[in-house]
């Protein structure tokens, strides 16, 4: 009886670890917004090298995809009419105060031109309207 009641609790609290451990990886994961994107295969050459730039600076923050990761947001649904182009460019030079999110502050992006500036929001603004039209 002593035996079995003991198993019995043991038992409780693995399952309770278990659900324990599975609501942190969620909570984890929840920043992930579980935004599937699709890069498309043919891009122009702005595109091309506004992708290079992201993939170099942006990337490991804000997912490969622009899916978001547990450093940065997805920047898929950060559409034009609510976050114009200068919101971008701003963000990029100078950096995003922690506001919508809770990831934290965005440091100013170091050793990059106007120009990678300018083809990183080409490009930003392509896979955004590519993915809403799937
Ligand atoms: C070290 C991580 C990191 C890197 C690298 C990074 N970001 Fe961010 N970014 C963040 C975080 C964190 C936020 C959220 C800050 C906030 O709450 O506004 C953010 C926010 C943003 C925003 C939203 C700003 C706003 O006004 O709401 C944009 C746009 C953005 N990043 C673009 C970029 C681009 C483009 C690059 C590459 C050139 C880049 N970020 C590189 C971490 C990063």
């Amino acid at each position: 009886m002593a035996l079995e009641y003991r198993v019995g609790i043991l038992a409780a609290l693995i399952i309770a670890g278990g659900i324990a451990t599975a609501a942190i990886s969620h909570a984890h994961e929840g920043h992930d917004l579980g935004i599937k994107v699709q890069i498309p295969l043919i891009l122009t050459p702005v595109e091309k090298a506004g992708k290079e730039v992201y993939d170099a600076k942006c990337a490991a923050c804000h997912g490969k995809k622009m899916e978001g990761t547990h450093k940065g947001p997805s920047l898929i649904p950060y559409d034009r009419a609510h976050h114009p182009d200068g919101y971008i460019a701003r963000a990029i030079r100078y950096g995003s105060k922690q506001h919508h999110w809770n990831f934290g502050d965005m440091a100013p992006v170091e050793g990059i031109t106007e120009e990678e500036i300018g083809n990183i929001i080409t490009y930003v603004r392509e896979i955004q309207a590519f993915n809403a039209e799937l």
